[in-house]
């Protein structure tokens, strides 16, 4: 049986030590890491409404608002919790490890 995930880096926590989100290119996935507190979300980078970056919006608490037309997503699941979006972000498990974050994702 072939292990069917693996851990990248994403980078280091610093990087997210005085704004709350954050774009990574992560092998060619467009992910966005997002802080609330000291605690870390990894989820795609793009709406699912129209396809516009999400680092562009704001994060209160653990809702991210869309800065286009205002959709809302709980960046803790990639749960969409107000229209116009409708469907879920992608929602990546996160470790963090020696002050650096890693996401998981499926093997290709
Ligand atoms: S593109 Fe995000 S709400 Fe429309």
């Amino acid at each position: 049986m072939s292990n069917s995930s693996h851990e990248i880096r994403v980078c280091s926590v610093a990087e997210l030590a005085d704004i709350p989100m954050k774009r990574f290119d992560v092998l060619g996935r467009g992910v966005l890491i997002s802080r609330v507190g000291q605690k870390y979300y990894a989820t795609t980078d793009t709406c699912s409404h129209q396809e516009v970056l999400l680092d562009t919006g704001e994060l209160e608490g653990t809702l991210l608002t869309c800065g286009a037309h205002g959709a809302k997503f709980d960046v803790t699941t990639g749960a969409v919790k107000g229209l116009p979006a409708m469907r879920p972000l992608v929602s990546y498990p996160l470790r963090v490890r020696n002050a650096e974050l890693f996401i998981i994702v499926p093997a290709e």
